[in-house]
């Protein structure tokens, strides 16, 4: 049996009973057998809870681009490493293999070092899905700086707020991207942001589509130059296994978005072996993520998990629906697509476009499916598995979050027999718990609560950037000794998990987290608009949309609300990213409130549901006369 690669479910269990006797034993043995190391750790793993402090491989001395590159160059060299499928199927797809990606990691490295970054700087990376994306992050790995990566749908403000945050030095990012038809200028955003940002020294600029962009004196250069120029040769920083990797925003329920830090060891070590084993890879697979490398998924399991494991990665720059909606089954047929990993919400538009655009292509070397990001109703799990899968490629719903840094519950594929809706299992080594509003734990099955996490894994985030505190506060003190998700989850009869969905004030728009504090904030802003709140509702293809309730200032405010609407979205647009536009909004004269003055969202997401018959008692609020008023205002 190897406790690596899990290949049947009564291995699964005995791998499961022995990661949670003995974790420190079993992660020692999974760390030793499969990594390189250049020291070794003093301690597999010390923890405390009421702290919020955990360390894995304590001590020990590694470099992961040196797990994720040179140790495959003697026998994976000239195997494909990334696969760059661009944005228009017409132009040639780029093969970089491991001995190619090893020379521009290096080179970029040494770009990076003469422009005067060093071990511990932060470097954002703003740029679309094209190769120097992943050679960017392994780039500042190689040296140990920290690379913070800002999805290239985020708005100049919302990227001038990350630069600041995490005191970034640089920025690199790219003239433009293309996106389906369109083409949307990069540059130009990240000269907006960085009007602000007193700590950027410097700009390197990628030229993907010749737009011939401004680039501002002593602050902004072309890469390709540089790289023409630098030496091949950059010897790998050696890094502890608890320093920092990389920062990537989440949103949480209040206030700013939270720089989660994740560290080396732990989390090359378990996005290493998950991948192994949520995908079954073998070695001549081509694995495929549809997520962007800005988001945690791509970070992963587009980067890390895949490379360290010495696998063939595609990175994917365009769209689902361009030039047509049969474009990813294009990819799957042109590349020969083993393990197709994406969200429910592109299955679900896809579905929407009917079945001939995927009959139309050669699926037959598929054989896993993957699903991230939300849950995956029902009717989409069917789609997907009968038409995508064809009934013979088990579907992987994979649960987890940025700050898991891997995925935590999830079948097993040709394992763990899977059922529609439910992740099923927890991961080797991952214990979790449903809790009560009251704090006890729901033992049993059959049961549903706040699912919590009672015992360390390598891949934790470490601490939200800048504010231990915060880290402390949002994830462990809700429950005592445990890591509480901010999901719900329920555990059937045979001890499945369903996820059910967000219990805090997140809410998830096709795939993508957004925190309503700072929705409402962008609202807020328009000189019109005196309050707002948002929330939730079903949305057949995004999984969730947005509903925005909103007072004037002016309660006859005489502007044609079609306009007002309008503007209201472009100030989200303008602060957030046009992800976070509202679906709805309704302007009302009050929003209900409770006595002690905070807004009751419950009733609010009953009403945008179209719910009104649930929405039990709301004689204690402070003027429930509104609720009829914003029920009839629907009307
Ligand atoms: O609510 C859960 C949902 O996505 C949240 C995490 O979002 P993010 O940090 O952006 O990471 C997404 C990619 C890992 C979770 O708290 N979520 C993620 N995967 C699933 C899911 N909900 C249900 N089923 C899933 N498979």
């Amino acid at each position: 049996m190897s406790n690596y690669h899990i290949k049947q479910f009564e291995e699964y269990f005995q791998v499961y009973r022995k990661s949670v006797r003995n974790p420190e034993q079993f992660w020692e043995e999974i760390a030793e057998e499969h990594f390189t190391w250049k020291k070794r750790w003093s301690n597999v793993l010390s923890y405390d809870f009421k702290k919020a402090e955990f360390k894995w491989f304590e001590d020990a001395k590694l470099n992961i681009t040196e797990n994720c590159i040179d140790r495959h160059l003697h026998t994976r060299g000239d195997k494909t490493a990334l696969l760059f499928e661009p944005n228009n199927p017409n132009d040639e797809a780029e093969h970089i293999t491991y001995k190619q990606l090893h020379e521009r990691v290096c080179k970029f490295a040494n770009v990076l070092k003469d422009k005067g970054i060093k071990k511990g700087d932060v470097v954002c990376i703003y740029l679309p899905m094209i190769p120097e994306l992943a050679i960017s992050v392994l780039a500042c790995a190689r040296i140990g700086a920290i690379h913070s990566v800002i999805f290239a749908g985020f708005s100049s403000t919302a990227v001038s707020s990350r630069v600041n945050d995490c005191n970034a030095k640089m920025v690199i990012t790219s003239d433009g991207s293309y996106r389906g038809s369109k083409t949307i200028d990069l540059k130009g955003i990240v000269d907006e942001a960085l009007n602000d940002t007193p700590g950027i020294e410097s700009v390197l600029v990628v030229n993907r589509i010749n737009s011939g962009v401004y680039m501002k004196e002593d602050r902004d250069v072309w890469i390709q130059p540089l790289l023409d120029d630098a030496s091949a040769v950059c010897n790998a920083e050696i890094m502890d296994a608890e320093d920092p990797l990389f920062i990537l925003y989440t949103s949480g329920s209040t206030g700013k978005p939270k720089g989660m830090v994740h560290t080396i060891g732990g989390y090359m070590v378990y996005t290493a072996y998950t991948f192994k084993n949520v995908f079954q890879y073998r070695e001549d697979d081509i694995y495929w993520c549809t997520a962007d490398i800005g988001w945690i998924t791509g970070h992963s399991y587009i980067v890390y998990g895949p490379l360290a494991n010495g696998a063939t990665s595609v990175m994917f720059e365009g769209v689902p629906s361009y030039p047509d909606y049969g474009r990813f089954w294009d990819i799957v047929e042109k590349h020969k697509i083993s393990q197709f990993y994406t969200a429910p919400t592109a299955i679900r538009a896809l579905a929407k476009q009917g079945a001939e655009f995927v009959e139309k292509y050669d699926l037959s070397s598929l054989k896993v499916l993957g699903s991230v990001g939300e849950p995956i109703n029902e009717e989409a799990w069917h789609w997907y598995d009968e038409n995508v899968g064809k009934k013979k490629s088990p579907i992987v719903d994979t649960w987890w979050q940025t700050e898991t840094g891997g995925i935590m519950i999830t079948p097993i594929p040709f394992s763990t027999p899977t059922k529609p809706t439910y992740a099923t299992l927890p991961f080797i080594g991952v214990q979790p718990a449903l809790m009560d509003e009251s704090g006890k734990e729901l033992k049993g099955n059959q049961v549903e609560g706040r699912l919590c996490i009672k015992f360390p894994w390598p891949s934790m985030a470490r601490t939200i950037w800048g504010n231990h505190q915060r880290y402390k506060d949002t994830y462990f003190s809700a429950y005592d000794n445990m890591y509480f998700t901010g999901d719900g989850a329920l555990r059937d009869e045979v001890g499945y998990y369903r996820i059910t969905g967000r219990v805090d004030d997140v809410i998830i728009v096709s795939g993508h987290n957004l925190g309503t504090a700072p929705i409402e904030d962008a609202i807020n802003e328009h000189p019109a608009v005196s309050e707002s709140a948002i929330v939730g509702f079903p949305h057949d293809v995004k999984g969730n949309a947005l509903y925005g309730y909103v007072t004037l200032k002016d309660v006859g405010e005489s502007r044609n609300h079609d306009n007002l609407r309008m503007e209201i979205n472009q100030l989200i647009t303008d602060r957030i990213g046009p992800i976070a536009k509202l679906d709805k909004i309704q302007f009302t004269e009050a929003l209900p409130k409770t006595r002690s003055g905070k807004i009751m969202r419950r009733i609010l997401r009953k009403i945008a549901a179209n719910e009104v018959d649930q929405l039990g008692d709301t004689s204690t609020l402070l003027n429930p006369e509104v609720v009829q008023s914003i029920i009839d205002n629907v009307k």
